[in-house]
């Protein structure tokens, strides 16, 4: 099947890709020229496991192109698909220009019945939004030919994204037209060979699954942490508890680990733009609100632990810290919305200085805030320690789990861990005379 993607970012890239491996002739569209030129050759902006690999193999199998040519784009195929970016505008709600633009294009272009599936993460409501677009551009064209509208969202995770869409938990396709249905059928079957996973509804249905989706994991996270908090001031241990409550399926051990909160590209947003929506229908939203505000209080956690086993944030000016982990989860560069930056930048604000360490992220790190006399790189994570006042634990990367706790005594002789993710055992740290503070479990 021809599939034409607009948009070559996360979702984007990821999508075409998979959908050029399993042998549909696939064309991304992006107006960036630089990087459909980068593509082009097989250089891939993000980091992605697998997603290199994918897309140099279906370059040369001829299965995927990528252009800045939308016209070219809309006549490629019958079924196009928009995922291009809706980041959040001022008051948290979805950007929809680029959504809008899109579909401005497909109505001009278009000069044969199209199926258009919006894939970028959209409000409730956005892909009839997109469908009376392209039907007025259409009627300006004194045009009768029609669009099939779809909506189905992504659900990948990052550093996960290409086995998430190959091996999907689900596919929702959210849509009236019983023509776009059988055309998703077929798109998507060679990867529902073994299992039809396939849930298909309305396509209001549909956008809200996704941002439902989000909030849910969303709040299990906010939840944990409000429970992490309460665990160290009754002088429980919250990894317990997490353990205890996980046990009952209904709960299940999945996002209830506490930490940091949450960071990234999506549940900061989605969870900001569904409470968005929630006051625009004129529904106040008491829990969606709570979810966000524990999040942004609980960034702020690791810092205050550090603060106040100084006596105070003005104790910290002059002191070094050594920072491990900079991006918002394990496996990606990714920064965005990271826990980490909030640390950093309030160690900043109280005179201290950060020596950072990731195995990913420097570059990301480096883009972002430059250079500065109070953020230093190290070449390794040993390295961070040396001159030290204490280690603060960001990022729960494999290679901070078992490092030689020895080794890092010497180079900081305060042996002091502030860990926001709970990777070390507290009896272990504290029998080599560690002082280790980490989240929802007294020192
Ligand atoms: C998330 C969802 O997991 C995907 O299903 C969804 O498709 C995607 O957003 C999206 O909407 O595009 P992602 O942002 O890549 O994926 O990251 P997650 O692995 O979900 O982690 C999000 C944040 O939650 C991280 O900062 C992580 O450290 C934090 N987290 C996660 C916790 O603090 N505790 C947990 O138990 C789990």
């Amino acid at each position: 099947m021809n599939v034409t993607v607009f948009g070559t970012g996360y979702v984007g890239l990821v999508t075409g890709a998979c959908l050029a491996d399993v042998g549909h002739r696939v064309l991304c569209v992006d107006i960036d020229a630089g990087k459909v030129d980068r593509l082009n050759k097989g250089d891939v902006p993000i980091r992605e496991p697998g997603l290199d690999a994918l897309v140099a193999r279906n370059l040369a199998a001829g299965t995927i192109a990528f252009s800045t040519d939308a016209a070219k784009g809309v006549a490629h195929a019958d079924l196009l698909f928009i995922a291009v970016g809706t980041p959040p505008d001022e008051d948290g709600s979805a950007d929809l220009q680029y959504v809008l633009s899109v579909a401005q294009t497909i109505g001009e272009a278009m000069t044969n019945r199209k199926v258009v599936a919006v894939k970028s993460t959209v409000p409730v409501g956005t892909s009839d939004k997109v469908g009376e677009r392209i039907a007025t551009v259409l009627a300006a064209r004194q045009s009768t030919l029609q669009c099939d509208l779809v909506s189905n969202p992504e659900f990948l995770k990052e550093g996960a994204a290409v086995s998430d869409f190959l091996k999907p938990d689900r596919i929702i396709v959210g849509t009236a037209s019983q023509r776009a249905r059988e055309v998703m059928k077929e798109l998507y079957e060679p990867f529902n060979r073994s299992n039809d996973r396939t849930l298909y509804m309305d396509v209001r249905s549909a956008e809200l699954t996704k941002y439902a989706a989000n909030a849910m994991l969303a709040t299990k996270i906010s939840f944990i942490n409000e429970i992490a908090n309460l665990a160290e001031r009754l002088g429980a241990d919250i990894e317990e508890v997490r353990r205890g409550i996980g046990a009952d399926p209904r709960i299940g051990y999945h996002f209830i680990y506490p930490g940091m909160g949450y960071g990234g590209s999506c549940f900061p947003k989605d969870v900001q733009a569904l409470g968005r929506t929630a006051t625009d229908v004129g529904y106040d939203s008491p829990l969606i609100a709570a979810v966000e505000a524990v999040n942004n209080r609980q960034k702020h956690a690791l810092f205050e632990k550090l603060a106040t086993h100084f006596g105070g944030a003005a104790a910290l000016k002059g002191k070094r810290i050594a920072v491990w982990g900079l991006a918002f989860k394990p496996n990606t560069d990714d920064m965005r919305e990271a826990p980490a930056r909030v640390f950093i930048e309030a160690l900043w604000s109280a005179g201290a200085a950060a020596t950072v360490f990731d195995p990913v992220a420097m570059d990301e790190m480096a883009r972002i805030y430059g250079s500065r006399a109070d953020l230093t790189f190290a070449a390794d994570k040993y390295a961070a320690l040396n001159g030290a006042d204490a280690l603060a634990i960001c990022t729960e990367w494999q290679q901070f789990r078992a490092p030689d706790f020895a080794g890092m005594a010497e180079r900081m002789p305060s042996r002091l861990i502030v860990d926001g993710r709970n990777i070390y055992s507290p009896e272990r740290l504290s029998r080599d005379g560690w002082t280790y503070l980490s989240i929802g479990r007294a020192p």
